[in-house]
């Protein structure tokens, strides 16, 4: 694990972002109102001056241009989905036409699987684990229903042995001559355990089983290396440590061996350039990555992911992750020395290459700790049973919020103060 020498005094919290080469960066983003302490940079990261501006240049081009906005610089925007998918897939080091950003997560993983999900009597059995974000399987046992099969036929999945986290050997050991294909997150979006892409993806594809990842919970916090890895897919929203705004259109990467593979859902902005605007009744399929497009791109919630790309290119995913890593070692170092005394524990991996970019913070109060942090500036989220998700954002937050935000739990905690709220869940937690 990232060792620092903490210690545990407030002095020592400013001396951390005295020396922080990514201080310069939180100006960029907006302050919340009332200056709350912002800790779920994890569900829907903060709006910056770059969001903004790039949001506000193609509400500009669109005023001035009308129609003539999908023509303009040389069809920039027309390619918007390929043209952000080139540079987003610089923080995945993936190559540049592999990416692109389309519809959101839920239905790029109806596409994905849709487009790669061949069964045959052999091998046609989807496997999964069972404790990825829900909507994955909403999406997958959908796709399994249309072709007329049984969920229970087609889905095997891989039970985690204590609800937390799991174990890479027993996913490897499910895949088994009938498995067609992989779907996994890539961080669990409760614990923030980090899965190993690179070996499960030489498994997979040693017993020819085609794999893929949700990276929701690490795109922009962890770096990966999809050169290397070689994954067939990969799925993720770009809203949370991203930062590219509440529903911002989501992206999809496509390993360039799966090129001409029919898409599973069509749309005419996934037929080729050149005849697109034929507008002839048979589909021509564009020979690359546009072709996992459906309809017209969300103009509106795809240019705030240009101005956040902008940060992401000037502060490096290398620094980002370096400091994101050192922000979650500090934090369970204060859960350790300030908290544990008070009920509090962490599930979060120790080891660096396990962890993802959040801690989850345990108490058997965590609801009721969530609101009382919230009536007291700080923006944690919760997940059932007792999990209190912080995570400190490497371009936003600071040493010293994080150590005053341990200070505030271990109040919290002391004064029972949980005691005067309600333990009714609101929609949103
Ligand atoms: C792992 C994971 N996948 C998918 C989603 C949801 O995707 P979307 O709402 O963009 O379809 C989430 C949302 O939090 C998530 O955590």
């Amino acid at each position: 694990m990232t060792n620092n020498n903490f210690n545990p005094t407030l002095d020592y919290a400013k001396s951390l972002d005295e020396n922080d080469s990514l201080s310069s960066f939180k100006k960029r983003f907006y302050p919340l109102e009332n200056n709350q302490i912002y800790m779920d940079g994890n569900s829907l990261g903060l709006a910056s001056i770059d969001a903004e501006k790039a949001l506000l240049r193609v509400m500009e081009v669109w005023k001035k241009q009308g129609i003539l906005i999908w023509n303009t610089d040389e069809g920039y925007y027309f390619n918007y989905g390929k043209k952000l998918g080139a540079r987003l897939a610089k923080l995945i080091k993936a190559n540049s036409d592999e990416v692109i950003v389309t519809a959101n997560t839920t239905l790029n993983i109806h596409q994905i699987i849709a487009t790669f999900w061949k069964p045959t009597k052999q091998r046609y059995k989807i496997l999964v684990d069972d404790l990825n974000f829900p909507t994955d399987r909403y999406a997958i046992d959908s796709q399994i229903k249309l072709k007329g099969m049984q969920v229970e036929d087609v889905i095997k999945v891989v039970s985690s042995k204590d609800g937390m986290f799991l174990d890479e050997q027993s996913i490897i050991d499910a895949m088994t001559e009938d498995v067609a294909i992989v779907l996994l997150p890539s961080v669990l979006y409760r614990s923030a355990q980090l899965l190993d892409l690179d070996k499960l993806t030489k498994e997979a594809h040693r017993r020819g089983i085609i794999i893929g990842f949700d990276l929701c919970h690490s795109i922009g916090a962890v770096e990966h290396d999809f050169n290397l890895v070689q994954p067939d897919f990969a799925i993720w929203c770009n809203y949370k440590y991203l930062s590219a705004g509440p529903g911002a259109t989501a992206g999809i990467y496509v390993n360039r061996k799966h090129f001409g593979r029919e898409i599973g859902l069509a749309g005419w902005f996934g037929n080729s350039d050149e005849t697109q605007f034929e507008l002839k009744h048979n589909f021509e399929q564009a020979a690359d990555i546009k072709a996992f497009q459906t309809g017209t791109p969300n103009m509106f919630s795809m240019a705030p992911l240009e101005g956040i790309l902008d940060i992401y290119q000037e502060a490096g995913m290398d620094r980002i992750r370096k400091k994101s890593l050192m922000l979650t070692a500090y934090l369970m170092y204060l859960i350790d020395h300030k908290l544990s005394q008070w009920g509090y524990s962490y599930i979060s991996q120790q080891q660096d290459e396990c962890r993802g970019g959040h801690v989850a913070l345990v108490h058997k109060q965590a609801y009721r700790i969530c609101l009382a942090l919230k009536e007291r500036n700080f923006i944690p989220d919760y997940r059932e049973p007792d999990i209190i998700r912080l995570a400190p954002v490497a371009l936003y937050n600071t040493f010293e919020e994080v150590y005053l935000l341990v200070e505030e739990l271990a109040l919290i905690a002391q004064d029972q103060v949980w005691e005067k709220y309600s333990t009714h869940k609101s929609i949103v937690t």
